[in-house]
């Protein structure tokens, strides 16, 4: 077989056949395809699309390119979630031990953020000795003991999405639905889960702008992993606004820990309880303890500390904090009527919570309080957001960013989006 061939198949707009996606995954992890005949290829499917039937299989070539972990040994139904990223999206660290104490194991591969969308595993570093590589044994010691674990992917997971992804990222060849639904599901079959549910984010912070962009996303993972034999479903959720009143690393693990301490947002709570629930009633356990009970009562606060502590994190240890704080104040009276997700996630970036190269070291205390979401009522002068940075110098980039990001108007103009806005299985 030749690389070019399967490149013109795609090109001329025609199905690939299983062998071409067999052979081409295969060849181009072994270093036998070359990048520039793979970026090729990516950009053909980006241009002309893949039927259902060839990005199952292109996804079906990732996961045999690598290791596919294996629960079976655990005493429980396993049940993941993935989010498709956003702005202030900490619901991972809640729902994980959440999860774990109304009965289902969780075992949760993470990954870090870059660009304006925090990561969960640099949330999670934020915590004093807190540990996010495990090897298989650990993790499954993690899960056993604790039902709940969240740790960075090993290489050995899906190798051929790793060498893809980076080749997407550098040649305008990301935004293709069926390479985002094969890349993200090649990684969450190969991890081993037995349940699925996608919170995938739509609006301004999100990778996928509009809800029809959106539901074809979510339509095109569900059949990839029902076709894979993992009980997959998705909803698709708010990110015209931030979610939770904290943008940043250590910030939102305060604000996780608000939630299991049985407070927090109204946004964040709800988002985690109905994902739950989504998560029991995937993994077959519908008549599990309810999840509202498991914040309620401490339990799902037991497994968070536990959790934190089998990674080598103390839960008790006071969380790193920026050295300076800048007020900003509401521009007028009336009701704050437009607070973009996007403009916040760069803000808390250019603060120092995220970073501009893989490679690049986070400020764990940079990033944003919300003092106001869309719909409250303000006073003029009254602090809306406080901006957290270790040195001033980062300030003015980030009121740069938030230009024209809120708005502070007589009355709402434009509803924002419902939080969860459509639900596909
Ligand atoms: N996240 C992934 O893992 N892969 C993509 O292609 C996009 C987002």
């Amino acid at each position: 077989m030749h690389a070019i061939d399967v490149i013109v198949t795609k090109r001329d707009g025609h199905e690939l056949s299983a062998e071409q996606i067999e052979w081409v995954i295969d060849a181009y992890t072994k270093g036998e395809v070359a990048d520039e005949q793979m970026s090729s290829l990516a950009m053909a499917i980006l241009l002309n699309g893949m039927s259902r039937r060839e990005v199952s299989q292109w996804t079906d070539a990732m996961l045999r390119s690598g290791d596919r972990m294996d629960w079976s040994a655990l005493d429980r139904p396993t049940a993941d979630k993935h989010s498709t990223g956003g702005v202030g999206d900490k619901i991972t660290l809640p729902l994980a031990p959440l999860v774990a104490a109304c009965g289902a194991a969780v075992p949760q591969l993470s990954g870090r953020g870059l660009g304006h969308t925090g990561g969960t595993l640099d949330k999670l570093e934020s915590i004093p000795g807190w540990r996010a590589s495990l090897s298989p044994e650990e993790m499954l010691g993690v899960l056993s003991s604790t039902g709940a674990v969240i740790c960075a992917a090993g290489t050995g997971l899906a190798p051929a999405d790793r060498k893809l992804y980076a080749l997407r990222d550098v040649t305008g060849t990301v935004e293709s639905i069926p390479l985002i639904a094969s890349s993200i599901m090649s990684k969450k079959i190969a991890e081993g889960t037995g349940s699925l549910v996608l919170d995938v984010k739509v609006g301004s912070g999100a990778f996928m702008k509009t809800v029809p962009r959106a539901r074809e996303l979510a339509e095109t993972m569900v059949a990839i992993g029902t076709d894979h034999g993992v009980r997959t479903i998705a909803l698709l959720t708010a990110m015209d606004r931030p979610l939770g009143r904290k943008v940043g690393n250590a910030l939102e693990v305060e604000e996780s820990v608000e939630v299991l301490a049985g407070g927090g947002p109204s946004d964040v709570v709800e988002l985690t309880v109905r994902l739950a629930r989504e998560m029991l009633a995937a993994a077959g356990m519908s008549g599990a303890k309810d999840p509202a009970d498991a914040l309620a009562d401490g339990s799902a606060m037991d497994v968070w500390r536990a959790m934190i502590r089998a990674q080598g994190g103390d839960p008790d240890a006071a969380l790193p904090r920026a050295a300076e704080t800048l007020d900003i104040p509401a521009p007028a009276s009336g009701v704050l009527t437009r607070l973009d997700a996007y403009g916040v996630g760069v803000a808390a970036w250019r603060l120092g919570a995220g970073r501009a190269r893989k490679e690049d070291p986070v400020s764990f205390g940079a990033g944003i309080t919300l003092h106001a979401k869309p719909g409250d009522t303000v006073r003029e002068g009254q602090p809306l957001m406080t901006l957290h940075a270790d040195d001033t110098s980062r300030f003015d980039s980030a009121l740069a960013s938030l230009e024209g990001a809120y708005e502070v108007a007589g009355e709402l103009v434009v509803e924002p989006l419902p939080l969860v806005i459509e639900r596909i299985s």
